[in-house]
C-alpha cells in the first residue's frame, strides 16, 4: 500500500513538472494549438446514422472501379445503393487477419448474398495498442512525443495492413482472371477484402487437411491441384504459402485461399524455392493419403520446365 502511494506521488510530481515545462517553453497560442491537436484525437467525427436494419450500409459504393472485382460481375453480386451489410460472425481469426462471414442484403427484398470478409489487422488490434490500453489511466496526459509516436505507429500499421489487403485483392483478381480456382474478389476497401464465400449455408468449406477423400476423390483433387499450380506457374507466380490449410474443398472442388504473399518467381531471387516448397507442401499431404510420390515428382519437373528453371 505504502509503495503504491509512493509511486503515485512521484508520478504526480513528474506530471506537474512536465506541465510546468510546457508552460515555460510554449507561447499561449502554441499551447492552444497543442490542446486543439490533443482534443482532435478524441474527436469521434460526425455521427454516422447507421441503416435501419443491418450493421452498416453496404460499402460496395465506397470502392473505386479498380477496387472492385473483374467484369462481368457474377449475377450474385449485390450492387444496390440501399443494400446493407450484416456481420454474421467470425470464420477464423489469424495472426495478421480475421475472416468474417457477412451478408449483403437489399432490405425488403429476397436479394442477399453471403460473402467472406478478410480484415487485415491495423492499429486497434495490435499488441502496441493493447499495451496502450493496459497503461491507460496511469497517465492523465501522455507526452507530446509519445502521442506523436503513437500516431505514426498507428499510421504505419494501418499502411501495412492496407498493403497486405491490396496485395491479396490484386492476387485474387489476377488468378481469377486466368481461371485459377480462387474465391471471386468482390471488393477491397482499406484493410478489408470482400470475396466469394466458399461454403454451404453458413458453414465454410472444410480445409483440404480436414477432408478424407476416397481414392477417386483424391485423384480428382490432385488433378485440380496440378491444374491450379500449372495456371499460376504459367503466369509466373508461386503461391508462397500453399498448404492443405490454405486450400478448401467445396462440393468436390479444390479452392485456393490466402494469397497476399504471392511470389513473382522471376523477380524474386528465391522464386524457384518458393515454387518447389509449394509443390512439396501440398504434394506431401497427397502422398500421405495414398498418391504415388512419382506423381509429385512429375508435377515438379513439369512446373520447373514451365518456369524455365529445370
Ligand atoms: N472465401 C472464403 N470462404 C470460406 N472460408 C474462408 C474464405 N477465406 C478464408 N476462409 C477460412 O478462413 C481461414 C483463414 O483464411 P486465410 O488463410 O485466408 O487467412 P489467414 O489469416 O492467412 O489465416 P492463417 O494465418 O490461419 O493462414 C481459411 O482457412 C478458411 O477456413
Ligand atoms: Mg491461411
Amino acid at each position: 500500500m505504502v509503495r503504491k502511494s509512493d509511486n503515485t506521488s512521484t508520478f504526480e510530481s513528474t506530471r506537474r513538472r512536465k506541465r510546468l515545462d510546457e508552460d515555460e517553453i510554449f507561447s499561449p497560442e502554441e499551447q492552444a494549438r497543442f490542446e486543439a491537436m490533443r482534443s482532435e484525437d478524441f474527436d469521434e467525427g460526425p455521427i454516422d446514422d447507421g441503416p435501419p436494419v443491418g450493421d452498416r450500409w453496404s460499402i460496395w459504393d465506397d470502392s473505386e472501379p479498380l477496387q472492385r472485382g473483374p467484369k462481368p460481375w457474377p449475377e450474385w453480386i449485390v450492387t444496390d445503393l440501399g443494400a446493407v451489410d450484416y456481420e454474421l460472425g467470425v470464420l477464423k481469426t489469424g495472426k495478421e487477419a480475421d475472416v468474417f462471414l457477412i451478408e449483403r442484403a437489399v432490405p425488403d427484398t429476397d436479394r442477399a448474398v453471403l460473402m467472406a470478409s478478410k480484415r487485415y489487422r491495423s492499429a486497434e488490434h495490435t499488441q502496441f495498442n493493447r499495451a496502450g490500453d493496459y497503461t491507460a489511466g496511469r497517465t492523465a496526459r501522455r507526452s507530446r512525443d509519445r502521442r506523436a509516436m503513437e500516431k505514426r505507429t498507428r499510421f504505419g500499421l494501418e499502411q501495412a495492413a492496407g498493403r497486405w489487403a491490396a496485395a491479396e485483392f490484386d492476387a485474387l483478381k489476377r488468378l481469377y482472371a486466368v481461371g485459377v480456382a480462387v474465391p471471386y474478389p468482390v471488393q477491397i476497401l482499406g484493410t478489408e477484402v470482400i470475396m466469394e464465400f466458399i461454403g454451404t449455408g453458413r458453414t465454410a468449406a472444410p480445409r483440404l487437411a480436414e477432408t478424407k477423400p476416397d481414392e477417386v476423390e483424391l485423384e480428382s483433387l490432385w488433378e485440380q491441384a496440378c491444374e491450379n499450380l500449372r495456371l499460376m506457374t504459367e503466369q509466373g507466380f508461386a503461391h508462397g504459402d500453399l498448404s492443405p490449410y490454405n486450400t478448401v474443398v467445396h462440393e468436390g472442388r479444390l479452392v485456393v485461399l490466402d494469397l497476399p504473399q504471392i511470389v513473382d518467381i522471376y523477380a524474386n531471387p528465391k522464386g524457384g524455392q518458393f515454387l518447389i516448397r509449394d509443390i512439396e507442401n501440398l504434394g506431401s499431404w497427397f502422398t500421405a493419403k495414398g498418391l504415388e510420390r512419382h506423381d509429385v515428382d512429375e508435377l515438379m519437373n513439369e512446373l520447373l520446365t514451365i518456369a524455365g528453371m529445370s
